[in-house]
C-alpha cells in the first residue's frame, strides 16, 4: 500500500473564539443541571462499565505501518470506559451512539499531554458512528447552542439552528444497540500516524456474543449484558487503521464525510473475564479523565473537531472535578 502526502490542517478565522464559547455553554449547562458533588461528564455521562483490558500490538505489522504505539510488538495494560453519548442519562433502549474510551498505559515516546494517573498514556476515544455529523467547529457551536438553549432562543440571537444535513446524518447514525461487545467503534476524526500518513482508527469485535437473553425490560440492559457476558467469557476486538488516500474525498477538516479507504489490522484489544460492577471501580471510572490529546506526538489529533477537543475536555473535566471536590492524585 502506498502512503499519500498529508493534507495540511486549515484553521479558520474565529475558531478560538468559537471554542471558548463552546466551553462556556457546556459549563453553564453542567452548573444548571447538576448540584456540586454530583456533576458528571457533559457528553457520555452514562457509564456502562470501566474495564481492565490489554492492548496487544501485533508482530505482523508491515514496516510501512511501524510507528508510534505500533512500532514494535508489545502488550500494554489498558482501561476501557463504555458509555452512552447523549448529555443526559437516558434509557439504553433509545437510538443513539455509544462510546468506547481506551487508555493504553505505560507507553514509550514523547507524549503531547501528560495523564494524571500515569505520565505516559495513549488514549483513543471512539463512538459507534464513523462520522461526527457537525463536521467542523462552527457547526458544532451551533449544534451545542441548539441542544442546550433550544432552537427558539437561537433564532432570537439570529442564528439559524436548522442544518438539515447535520440533523439527517445524526438521525441516520443513531442506532438501537443490543450488546456493547458486538459493535464497531470509530474515532471519526483523524490522527497523525508518525511520518507514515494520516489515519482514523476503528475497533471491530472478533467474536460476537449471543443476544438472545438480553433483558429488554430494563433501561440499563447494556450494562447488565456486559456484566453477564464478562462473567463467563472474554471479549476480543481487532484494532484497525484507515489511511487517508485522497484529501479531497477523505478530508481532515470535515468529520461529517466518511472515509472509504481500507482498514488494516495493527493490534488487538483483549477484555478478560472480570467483575467490574462494584462501587470503587465505578467511582474510579467516573473520575478517570480521557482526552484524545493524552497521546504520543506520533498520533497527534488533527482537524478542527480535534483542535476544539483539546481545551474543551481539559476545561470541562477540571470544572467537573472541582465541583465534586475531587483532587488530582
Ligand atoms: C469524532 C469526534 C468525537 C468522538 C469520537 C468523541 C468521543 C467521546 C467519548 C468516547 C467520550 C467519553 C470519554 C470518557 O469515557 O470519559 C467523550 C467525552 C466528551 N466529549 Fe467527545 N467526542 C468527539 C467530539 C467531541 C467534540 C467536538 C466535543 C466538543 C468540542 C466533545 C466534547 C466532549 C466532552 C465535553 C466530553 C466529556 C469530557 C469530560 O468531562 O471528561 N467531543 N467524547
Amino acid at each position: 500500500m502506498s502512503i499519500k502526502t498529508l493534507e495540511k490542517e486549515d484553521i479558520p478565522k474565529g475558531e478560538e473564539r468559537d471554542i471558548s464559547e463552546i466551553i462556556t455553554i457546556m459549563r453553564d449547562f453542567l452548573k444548571k443541571k447538576y448540584p456540586p458533588g454530583e456533576t458528571v461528564r457533559h457528553f457520555h455521562p452514562k457509564m456502562h462499565g470501566c474495564l481492565k483490558a490489554q492492548f496487544v500490538v501485533k508482530d505482523t505489522i508491515p514496516d510501512d505501518k511501524k510507528v508510534g504505539l505500533f512500532k514494535e510488538a508489545k502488550t500494554y495494560d489498558a482501561w476501557i470506559r463504555f458509555s452512552n453519548a447523549p448529555p443526559t442519562k437516558k434509557s439504553d433502549k433509545r437510538a443513539t451512539s455509544r462510546g468506547m474510551a481506551i487508555k493504553v498505559l505505560g507507553v514509550e515516546g514523547e507524549v503531547i499531554e501528560k495523564d494524571e494517573i500515569e505520565e505516559k498514556t495513549q488514549n483513543f476515544l471512539m463512538t459507534t458512528s464513523p462520522v461526527l455529523s457537525v463536521g467542523n467547529v462552527k457547526n458544532y457551536k451551533k449544534a451545542i447552542y441548539a441542544l442546550t438553549k433550544g432552537p427558539l432562543r437561537m433564532l432570537l440571537y439570529g442564528i439559524n439552528p436548522f442544518n438539515w444535513r447535520v440533523i439527517a446524518i445524526t438521525l441516520l447514525r443513531a442506532k438501537k444497540h443490543t450488546n456493547l461487545l458486538n459493535v464497531e467503534y470509530f474515532t471519526g476524526s483523524p490522527f497523525l500516524f508518525g511520518n507514515k500518513g494520516v489515519v482514523k482508527f476503528c475497533a471491530r469485535p472478533q467474536k460476537l456474543s449471543s443476544d438472545k437473553n438480553h433483558k429488554k425490560g430494563s433501561s440499563h440492559f447494556l450494562r447488565e449484558r456486559l456484566v453477564e457476558d464478562l462473567r463467563s467469557r472474554d471479549a476480543v476486538f481487532d484494532f484497525l487503521v484507515q489511511f487517508q488516500n485522497n484529501p479531497k474525498t477523505e478530508p481532515i477538516e470535515n468529520t461529517s464525510i466518511e472515509w472509504k479507504s481500507t482498514f488494516y489490522k495493527v493490534a488487538e484489544i483483549h477484555i478478560p473475564i472480570q467483575v467490574f460492577n462494584y462501587q470503587s471501580r465505578i467511582i474510579f471510572g467516573e473520575n478517570l479523565f480521557f482526552s484524545p490529546w493524552q497521546c504520543l506526538k506520533d498520533h497527534k489529533p488533527l482537524g478542527g473537531i480535534n483542535r476544539a477537543r483539546k481545551a474543551v475536555y481539559q476545561s470541562l473535566s477540571e470544572y467537573r472535578k472541582k465541583r465534586n471536590g475531587v483532587n488530582k492524585e
